[in-house]
């Protein structure tokens, strides 16, 4: 793709906003829309394009908003619609645009639709066939042997009709039909709705499982088992974005990223093929089951440079030219990206600037998480009882019924992997919780908030936030940033990360230590010392590279502009 092909959204950075926990403008404990108003100059400081906003819809709240029972309306608990209309008219007064969360793969089962659906199993109810309904295998046994994202059967019981619906996530969340041409049209219409509103883009949410294999196999023969081969990319789920991408997308100028767990790389390109004709980028996942083990994400594993730079590397190479990467170290979903891949402690700057300096390099859309700006850190409370997530839980739940359970190790995959470790509230100064609310707040605030808050940041040019403001920058700089050829360099060194980006006669070296030691290195061939222009470092002016030295200080990340 050469640059006269670039679209907006190749040369943007988006910002993602958990609304509950962003910013509390009623005292209530929960993050609301007046509340994202009033913080909308300090995005503008930052210089993000674009923001994505977790749900807003009405929605009782089994999974934060991601179980939505009414797609037109906002939930009261953040506003009203007046509200989200001045939010929009913030944003794009401020040049910003706007992606709304889409989340299609399933309703709330309070939503009307599954009330409709759940009256009766009689032919003349055009709502059953909304959903997945299926007759059990008799004495209690489900459909197929399918377990859920949230563990335990992804089948809930329907005594009135002595059928089963089919949830991939929490029984609160049933699963849309989505070889129902009705349901589609419901979605294309309310798409429309929101676009004629003047929204830029949507994030869907798990948008690759909305296409279940025919039959709904059992997965093997084990009472219950994970089912992702059977709904994970399957058979139609392309004919179906094509025929959404027909029918609401290329009919605006939009910016659209499809959530895809067990996407390959294969699969992305056809997701988010430069034709156009689906979605223009996908957020796989293989780089963040980089320390999980064999039994998912809470069967942890020590993090490995090797497999890291395989993975990293894999999607930048096979997307070139072809699709177009997202990137995102973190999110609502996954733990605090400083916690998890750099130190939290006495190098927590300098390596949430080598993290952040890393991402923005690369090829692609970065995406930075509400607080990630700030280098704010997993928490840890002190027992299951402090934390929300309806996952966390119904793990902890699930874990605890076994026998021989180790309580240590259980809450040890708490600490590490839980969702609540990112959305604990947005810590904007040094007053009562984080200045977030005057409230209660609905999650803890992480108690670090008297050192690490937004306040502290906008004060110190030294922070991480002004590290971001000038990443981002630095983005609308320097073409071979968006557009450059990626290349991984010293594949082998332990702890260095070392890749360039080329674009025509421009290139870029890359550098950075993911170690909290010294990191000596060879200067990669064709990359001369001393010869390059030093754009960003997380040690500054004082970093030794740029006189020819051969070691990376802790955590020490450098950018060097070579133009021959
Ligand atoms: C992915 C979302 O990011 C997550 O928060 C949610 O729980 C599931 N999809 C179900 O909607």
């Amino acid at each position: 793709m050469n640059q006269q092909e670039s679209k907006w959204w190749q040369g943007s950075v988006v910002y993602q906003i958990y609304p509950r926990s962003f910013m509390d403008s009623n005292g209530d404990g929960i993050g609301d829309l007046r509340g994202i108003i009033s913080k909308l100059d300090y995005l503008k400081i930052l210089g993000v394009d674009v923001i994505w906003l977790s749900p807003v819809y009405e929605s009782p709240n089994d999974d934060n908003g991601y179980d939505i029972s009414n797609y037109r309306g906002i939930h009261p608990e953040f506003g009203t619609l007046a509200d989200w209309e001045d939010l929009l008219k913030g944003l794009h007064d401020r040049g910003m645009k706007l992606m709304m969360d889409l989340v299609v793969n399933h309703t709330s089962d309070e939503h009307p639709w599954f009330i409709e659906s759940r009256k009766s199993a009689d032919p003349d109810n055009s709502y059953r066939d909304y959903y997945i309904w299926r007759k059990g295998k008799g004495d209690g046994v489900e459909p197929n042997n399918w377990t859920s994202f949230f563990s335990g059967s992804a089948w809930q019981y329907d005594s009135a009709s002595d059928d089963y619906y089919l949830h991939l996530f929490s029984r609160k969340q049933p699963d849309l039909n989505w070889e129902n041409p009705r349901v589609r049209r419901e979605v294309y219409d309310m798409m429309n709705f929101w676009l004629e509103k003047g929204v830029d883009g949507f994030r869907m949410d798990v948008i690759n499982l909305i296409s279940k294999t025919e039959g709904l196999p059992s997965a093997g023969t084990d009472r219950y088992a994970w089912g992702g081969d059977y709904f994970m990319n399957g058979p139609r789920v392309h004919e179906f974005l094509q025929e959404m991408n027909r029918e609401v997308l290329r009919h605006y100028d939009l910016m659209t990223v499809g959530e895809a767990p067990g996407a390959t790389p294969e699969e992305a390109i056809q997701y988010a093929n430069a034709d156009g004709s689906e979605l223009n980028m996908v957020f796989q996942f293989e780089h963040m089951d980089i320390d999980s083990g064999p039994g998912g994400k809470w069967d942890l594993r020590p993090f490995q440079m090797t497999e890291w730079k395989r993975v990293i590397s894999k999607w930048q190479t096979e997307l070139e030219g072809k699709a177009w990467n997202s990137l995102y170290l973190n999110n609502h979903d996954q733990p605090r990206m400083v916690s998890r891949f750099g130190d939290d402690g006495k190098y927590r700057v300098e390596s949430a600037k080598m993290l952040a300096t890393f991402l923005h390099m690369m090829k692609g859309t970065p995406y930075i998480y509400q607080g990630e700006e700030l280098g704010m850190t997993n928490a840890k409370f002190a027992c299951i009882d402090d934390y929300r997530d309806i996952e966390v839980l119904n793990m902890y739940k699930e874990k605890m019924a076994e026998s021989d359970v180790d309580e240590t190790a259980v809450m040890d995959a708490v600490y590490a992997k839980c969702r609540d470790n990112a959305r604990t509230p947005m810590q904007w100064d040094d007053s009562a919780n984080g200045g977030f609310t005057t409230g209660t707040p609905w999650l803890a605030v992480n108690p670090n908030y008297p050192e690490i808050n937004a306040g502290q940041a906008l004060d110190d040019e030294g922070s991480v936030f002004h590290y971001y403001r000038k990443l981002i920058g630095l983005r609308k700089e320097l073409p071979v940033i968006v557009h450059g050829v990626y290349e991984l360099l010293l594949p082998e060194h332990p702890a260095v990360f070392a890749y360039s980006r080329t674009l025509g006669r421009e290139r870029l070296l890359v550098l950075c230590n993911y170690s909290g030691s010294d990191a000596e290195f060879s200067w990669p061939e064709g990359f001369q010392p001393g010869e390059g222009l030093l754009v960003i470092g997380n040690y500054g002016e004082a970093s030794a590279l740029g006189n020819g030295s051969s070691v990376l200080r802790p955590y020490e990340a450098v950018v060097f502009h070579y133009q021959s």
